[in-house]
């Protein structure tokens, strides 16, 4: 994601010069990485400081629930994200739920817990297909959709017992289960005006047919079939614009980046969940169809300006495939050589992201569970998915793994079972 975002800003006639902390081997082609890591908000803010830094835009969720924000706002700085008020919007979705279920916003039934005893017990008056959520941040796996009442309670002994989330896990969420077609959809908003992205879809389980642990995402595409001018005009309705209201109301005022995880039921679009961000590997295709700059569309989002400017997009259609080591979600090891990448370079309409990778003498190799995020555009879908594959066969590294089923739902809609 961030170095999609860096791409995305370094095209920017506003740009001359990209710091990037910490970054990464591709992201260095572009922008001087810095040693700072995403955690140590002061060096950040004096780094930011010293080098006269015009705009600083946060990519992952933590610094935002950090507070990263609020520190720069205090130092004079320009910098794009919610502020740590706002922020509790994906950094706790016992707040969410409640903020869902207080504003009538479509959600799944749920019920929290802080009691591990209540909890199991709950789970036991209630029928599967169950969903447990860690109430915290969990980089994407802290949320098990069970088949079965033994399962729902597997993830309640590994969130509020066994604590593999931490403090995360102090809460959980139990919720009923969506049936459904997922679609991320993504806006800027200053607080007053939302100027929408175009819709993408993301693939969370590790496996072919949605099979697996969840993840931080596999891959994406957009722009979703499935989102129709009418079912966008709902979505705004009834979700996007009552939640900026909502968060005005609690006096959470927020700006920057909203995620919505959506889930079209039968009933209606439904929220799963909340982003205080670019999502990964949304970002990844969402960018690589973004025609404005973004550069002049954050900055009119700290500016509250966002009614002054035109969001506009590229007709084409574009696929994300995430390369991850093999094991991820679970574990992994790093240091593997990754070839093929130079293949790739300069190809029109192929980028080759990196997410987890690092360089160790003179070559690159792994460095995280998702490794590269490889994006290609096309005419329609069908045509994005045959060149991402295409590019994703140039490239390996021990144990990869890859979802060979990327986009495929967007081109053969799921047929329902009777
Ligand atoms: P979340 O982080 O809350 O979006 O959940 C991660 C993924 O879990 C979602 O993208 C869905 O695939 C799945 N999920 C979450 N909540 C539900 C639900 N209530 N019903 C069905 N699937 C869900
Ligand atoms: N792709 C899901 C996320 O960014 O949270």
């Amino acid at each position: 994601r961030e170095h999609s975002i860096v791409w995305k800003i370094a095209q920017s006639p506003l740009v001359s010069k990209i710091f990037c902390a910490p970054g990464n081997p591709g992201i260095s082609e572009l922008a001087e990485c810095i040693n700072i890591t995403v955690d140590q908000t002061d060096q950040l803010c004096e780094f930011a400081v010293e080098e006269n830094i015009d705009l600083t835009v946060v990519g992952p969720e933590a610094p935002l629930v950090d507070g990263i924000v609020d520190i720069f706002n205090e130092h004079g700085l320009k910098v794009f994200g919610p502020d740590k008020k706002a922020a509790i919007l994906e950094d706790s979705k016992v707040f969410s739920k409640s903020l869902l279920k207080k504003h009538g916003i479509p959600t799944a039934d749920f019920k929290c817990f802080d009691d591990y005893q209540q909890a199991r017990r709950y789970i036991a008056s209630k029928e599967a297909p169950i969903v447990v959520k860690a109430d915290g941040l969990s980089k994407g796996k802290g949320v098990f959709v069970c088949k079965t009442n033994d399962e729902a309670l597997q993830a309640i002994d590994s969130i509020m017992k066994d604590k593999v989330f931490g403090e995360a896990g102090d809460q959980v969420v139990i919720e009923e289960c969506l049936i459904g077609e997922e679609i991320s959809l993504l806006a800027f908003t200053d607080g007053k005006n939302i100027v929408a992205m175009e819709s993408s879809q993301d693939h969370k389980t590790v496996f072919d047919g949605d099979t697996g642990p969840n993840t931080g995402g596999m891959g994406a595409y957009s722009p979703v079939p499935l989102m129709t001018d009418e079912l966008y005009l709902q979505v705004e309705k009834e979700i996007l614009v009552p939640t900026v209201h909502a968060m005005n109301r609690e006096e959470r005022p927020y700006k920057g980046v909203i995620y919505i995880g959506l889930m079209i039921t039968d009933a209606g679009p439904m929220v799963l969940e909340y982003n205080v961000r670019l999502g990964d590997p949304e970002a990844q295709v969402i960018l690589s169809r973004m025609k404005s700059d973004i550069v002049q569309i954050m900055l009119a989002t700290i500016s509250e300006d966002l009614d002054k400017v035109d969001l506009e997009w590229y007709s084409q259609a574009s696929v994300c495939v995430v390369m991850a080591s093999g094991g991820y979600p679970g574990s992994y090891d790093n240091g593997k050589e990754i070839t093929g990448l130079d293949s790739l370079k300069n190809q029109d309409g192929i980028s080759v992201f990196h997410a987890g990778t690092k360089s160790a003498n003179g070559k690159i190799v792994t460095n995280g569970g998702r490794v590269l995020g490889v994006v290609a555009c096309g005419e329609d879908i069908e045509d994005a998915q045959k060149n991402v594959y295409e590019a994703v066969s140039k490239i390996s590294f021990d144990g990869v793994h890859y979802r060979r089923d990327i986009a495929s739902k967007a081109i053969t809609p799921p047929t329902s079972t009777i």
